[in-house]
C-alpha cells in the first residue's frame, strides 16, 4: 500500500482528541494536535500527559520523536496549513446534559482560516439536532470571512478507555457520517485518512452517524442494566448471574459482552448519553421508558452496593470500611461519573470511616479532593487495615492477586462485598472471608426478617423492599477479627515481600 500522507490537525487535546492526533500520526500522517489551553500544551511538550491511558505515553513520544506530531496553540497558521482539521472538543456540561458552547467557540476561532480545499470534521459527540444544524452554522462562518465553503462530515469515535489505541488503529468499523459534501472530496479524504484501517466504511448522513454513535452506547448501557436486573432475579432464585450469563452467551444473537454484573456503569459516555437522551426526550414530550428504567437500575445499583457494605460493616457510626477502586473502569485514571465517588458520599453520610485506594495516584488525590471526608491511602493492604468491611468497586487487576489470606488478619472483620464479581468466590471463603457480590451463588440473599435464609418469593419482597443478609454466618469473634493496631501497614508489606 503506497504512503498517503495527509497533513491533519486536530483541535481539542483530551482524552478523544490526543488519542486521534497520535494514532493519526502513528498511521504516517502529519499531525498538529491544537488546544486552547496554554498549560496543557506546555505540560504535552514536556512529555506529560493531561489523563492516563494505556501506551499512550509512549505512542506520543514515538510519533513527536519521528516529527509527525506537534502541539500548538489555535492560531491561523496551524489551521490554516491542515487539509483536514477534526475537532474533538468537549460537549458535556457536567450536569448530565448537553453543552453546545465549546464547540461553537471553536468553529467560531477556526472554521474562517481553514483551507479553501480542506475539510471539517467533526469528532465530538453531540445532539443530532446541532449536528443537523452544523453545515449551516459552517456555512455562515465562511460567507462571513468572504471564503468558499468546505465539506463538513463527522466521524464518530467507539473507543473505550483503556483500550483507546487498539480501538482507533483497529477499529470494528468506520462511520463517516455526510453534513455537507456536495462533491464527494470530504469523503475522499476521510478515506485517505483511515486508509491503513482494515474495518468496513459505513458512509451516512450526519445525523444516522450522531444516533449510531448514541444508539451504541444507550444498547450497551442498557446490556448492563439488563445483566443488573437479572442478578436480582439470580439472587431472588439462588442461581448464579455468571453461570447464567455464560449460558445465554452460547446464542449468537446474545453474545457474552458487557453482561457483568456490579455497580453499575460509569464513565464519560454511557451515563451521560442515557441521561441525556431521557431529559431531552421529555423535553419533546416522547416517551422513553427502556432507558427511564436503564438508569434508574444504575442508580440503584450503586444504592445497593452501598446497604449491603454499610450492613457487611455492622452499620454503626464509625465503622470502618474500605473501599478498593476509584476509577470508573479499571486502566484509567477517569473518575467522571465514577460510582466510586457516590459510594463514598453515601457511606460517609452514613457516619462511617470511608478509606479508598486506588492504584492511579491522579485518582486518589482528585477524589479525596472531591468527596468530604474521604480518606485516601497508598495500598490497598493500607486501606484494609482495621476496616470493618471491604468493599471492591473497581476491578483492578490487582486486586484479584491479593494475598487475602493474609489481609484478613489486618482487618477487624473478614468481610468483603465485591461491587464487580471480580473476586473468586471460593478463594474469599477459603481465605475466611464472608464474601457477597452481585447475583452470585451464596451471595447476600434477600429474605424476609426472622426467616431462615433462602430465597423468598418475589411477591413477598416487593411490599418494603428485601432485607439482606449474608447466606453465609458470619462470625466476628471467630474470623479472626479484633486485632492488635499496632501491626502498620507497612509492617504487613515488608513481610509478605519477603514471603
Ligand atoms: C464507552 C463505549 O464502550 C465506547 O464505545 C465509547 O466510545 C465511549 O463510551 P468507556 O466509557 O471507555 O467506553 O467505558 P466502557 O468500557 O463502555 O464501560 C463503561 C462502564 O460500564 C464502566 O463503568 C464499566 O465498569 C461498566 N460495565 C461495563 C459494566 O458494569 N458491566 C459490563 O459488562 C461492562
Amino acid at each position: 500500500m503506497g504512503e498517503v500522507r495527509v497533513r491533519a490537525s486536530v483541535v481539542g487535546l483530551g482524552y478523544v482528541g490526543l488519542v486521534s492526533a497520535a494514532c493519526l500520526a502513528e498511521w504516517g500522517h502529519e499531525v498538529v494536535g491544537i488546544d486552547a489551553d496554554e498549560g496543557r500544551l506546555a505540560a504535552l511538550d514536556e512529555g506529560q500527559l493531561p489523563f492516563f491511558e494505556p501506551g499512550l505515553a509512549e505512542l506520543v513520544a514515538g510519533v513527536r520523536s519521528a516529527r509527525r506530531l506537534r502541539f500548538a496553540g489555535p492560531s491561523p497558521a496551524a489551521i490554516g496549513s491542515a487539509q483536514v482539521v477534526f475537532v474533538a472538543v468537549g460537549t458535556h456540561d457536567g450536569n448530565g446534559g448537553w453543552q453546545t458552547g465549546s464547540i461553537r467557540r471553536s468553529l467560531a476561532e477556526i472554521v474562517p482560516h481553514m483551507a479553501d480545499d480542506s475539510t471539517l470534521v467533526i469528532r465530538s459527540t453531540l445532539p443530532p439536532d446541532f449536528i443537523q444544524s452544523l453545515p449551516w452554522l459552517v456555512s455562515a462562518l465562511r460567507r462571513k470571512a468572504g471564503r468558499r465553503e468546505i465539506p463538513v462530515l463527522t466521524n464518530p469515535e467507539f473507543t473505550r478507555e483503556g483500550s483507546a489505541i487498539r480501538d482507533y488503529m483497529e477499529p470494528d468499523r468506520i462511520v463517516m457520517g455526510i453534513g455537507f459534501d456536495p462533491h464527494g472530496r470530504g469523503e475522499s479524504m476521510l478515506r485517505k485518512i483511515y486508509r491503513r484501517a482494515s474495518a468496513p466504511i459505513l458512509v451516512m448522513h450526519a445525523a444516522d452517524a450522531a444516533l449510531t454513535k448514541i444508539g451504541a452506547n444507550l444498547f450497551l448501557a442498557t446490556k448492563i442494566s439488563f445483566a443488573n436486573e437479572l442478578a436480582q432475579l439470580c439472587e431472588t432464585y439462588g442461581a448464579d448471574v455468571d453461570r447464567v450469563v455464560a449460558g445465554m452467551a452460547y446464542d449468537p444473537r446474545i453474545g457474552p459482552s458487557f453482561l457483568r454484573a456490579g455497580v453499575g456503569f460509569g464513565g464519560s459516555c454511557l451515563p451521560h448519553q442515557v441521561s441525556m437522551t431521557v431529559r431531552e426526550a421529555s423535553a419533546v414530550g416522547l416517551s422513553v421508558p427502556l432507558l427511564a428504567a436503564v438508569e434508574e437500575v444504575n442508580t440503584r445499583q450503586r444504592e445497593t452496593f452501598v446497604e449491603r457494605l454499610w450492613r457487611a460493616s455492622g452499620a454503626r457510626s464509625g465503622a470502618r470500611i474500605a473501599l478498593l477502586g476509584l476509577t470508573f473502569k479499571p486502566d484509567t485514571d477517569d473518575l467522571r461519573e465514577a460510582p466510586s465517588l457516590d459510594i463514598a458520599r453515601a457511606l460517609i453520610e452514613r457516619d462511617a470511616v470511608v478509606v479508598a485506594y486506588d492504584p492511579m495516584p491522579r485518582a486518589r488525590v482528585t477524589a479525596a479532593a472531591t468527596v468530604a471526608g474521604l480518606a485516601v491511602v497508598d495500598s490497598a493492604t493500607m486501606a484494609l487495615v482495621d476496616a470493618d468491611a471491604a468493599g471492591l468497586v473497581t476491578e483492578w487487576r490487582e486486586f484479584a492477586l491479593l494475598d487475602w489470606e493474609a489481609l484478613g488478619r489486618l482487618m477487624r472483620r473478614r468481610v468483603v462485598v465485591d461491587g464487580r464479581n471480580a473476586l473468586s468466590p471460593e478463594a474469599m471463603r477459603a481465605a475466611g472471608f464472608a464474601y457477597s457480590a452481585f447475583g452470585r451463588e451464596g451471595t447476600l440473599i434477600a429474605v424476609d426478617v426472622g426467616q431462615p435464609a433462602g430465597p423468598a418469593p418475589l411477591a413477598e419482597l416487593a411490599e418494603d423492599g428485601p432485607v439482606l443478609r449474608p447466606a453465609l454466618a458470619f462470625d466476628a469473634e471467630a474470623a479472626d477479627t479484633l486485632r492488635d493496631v499496632s501491626v502498620a501497614a507497612s509492617m504487613f508489606d515488608r513481610e509478605a515481600s519477603s514471603a
